[in-house]
């Protein structure tokens, strides 16, 4: 069963799946891998140089010839040089997050890039299509990670209808279920983040996954809010503590000296009580370590069945 649509078209892979550029988590193993098993797999650039972020590039070229692509996190101290590795090694796709990618879209459209933001309402959404992008991810607020205030429910149709390049649904998406849902909505394709956390392929700790398939529905907690900063995690030591010092009017600064290093913590050394285990509210649905090939093919003959075989 293939699904046909303008993004699998566009990125030239057989399934409507992203794999979420993750931070720290999202490396050449299970870019690869997801790329491998028919979706689109994405390197992680996060807070990484551009150094490393090719070598990351280099390692998944080795492990697959389908394509993938990178996350380029547009605040990071190392962006420029992320921007330019990224053509300088031949990357077919970028998606950006925390911004406006204005500034380097002529650089990478001249490369030949697919470039595809990630938007957290319409406004943004339509700012990107007037700059050149070539679709937009929607993110609900369901997601891990750093989040905006819509919901996935609310968003991506609002999205669909203000543009008309394609839209990839992101944000509590986690089985077939979720992937026919968004394209009820008018999406072309979904990006997940949360259940690839856990795949086999995945080199995140046995700590963090653990957490994640033992979370229920309303374990993640947000932190950030007062300072416009929101990030879902799963709730422990560390989000009561920094929840308890946001509700007591600390600044950013202090707050975000809190945080530092934290989710490498938990994603290297497994410290899932100090650690920030990123994780979004569909982590109470994933329940198994698998594959990304078992979890790609079980996902799309679910939403095939949904969907009654209209995509094919
Ligand atoms: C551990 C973790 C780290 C993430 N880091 C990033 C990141 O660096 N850049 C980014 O654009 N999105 C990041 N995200 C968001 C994902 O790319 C994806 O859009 C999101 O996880 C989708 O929602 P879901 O978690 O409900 O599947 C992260 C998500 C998680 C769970």
């Amino acid at each position: 069963m293939k699904m046909k649509t303008r993004i699998t078209e566009m990125l030239g892979i057989e399934y409507p799946i992203i794999q979420g550029g993750m931070a720290w988590v999202a490396e050449h193993h299970l870019a690869a891998a997801v790329s491998e098993a028919g979706g689109l797999g994405l390197i992680g650039g996060a807070n990484a140089p551009g150094e490393v972020v090719r070598e990351e590039i280099r390692k998944a070229k080795a492990l697959t010839k389908k394509p993938f692509g990178v996350n380029v996190m547009l605040m990071s101290p190392y962006a420029d040089d992320v921007a330019k590795v990224v053509v300088e090694e031949g990357v077919k796709v970028v998606t950006t997050g925390a911004g406006n990618p204005a500034k380097y879209m002529k650089m990478w459209k001249e490369a030949g890039i697919i470039v595809i933001p990630v938007v957290a309402s319409v406004a943004l959404a339509k700012l990107m299509e007037r700059g050149g992008a070539d679709a937009v991810v929607a993110e609900g607020t369901e997601s891990g990670g750093h989040i905006g205030e819509a919901t996935t429910m609310t968003l991506v149709p609002q999205v669909v209808d203000a543009v008309s390049i394609p839209v990839i649904a992101a944000g509590g998406i986690g089985d077939g279920r979720g992937i026919a849902a968004a394209f009820m909505l008018g999406a072309e394709a979904v990006q997940m983040g949360t259940r690839f956390v856990v795949a086999k392929e995945s080199i995140v700790h046995e700590n963090y996954k653990q957490r994640i398939i033992k979370a229920k529905d309303i374990d993640s907690a947000v932190t950030g809010r007062t300072h416009g900063h929101p990030v879902r995690c799963l709730r422990n030591q560390m989000t009561r503590e920094y929840n308890r010092l946001e509700a007591e009017g600390k600044s950013f600064e202090e707050l975000e000296y809190l945080t530092l290093g934290t989710l490498r913590k938990a994603v290297q050394e497994g410290d899932t009580t100090n650690g920030t285990v990123m994780a979004g509210q569909i982590a109470g649905l994933v329940t198994k370590e698998q594959t990304c090939k078992e979890m790609i093919d079980e996902m799309m003959e679910q939403a095939d069945k949904l969907l009654g075989g209209c995509q094919k």
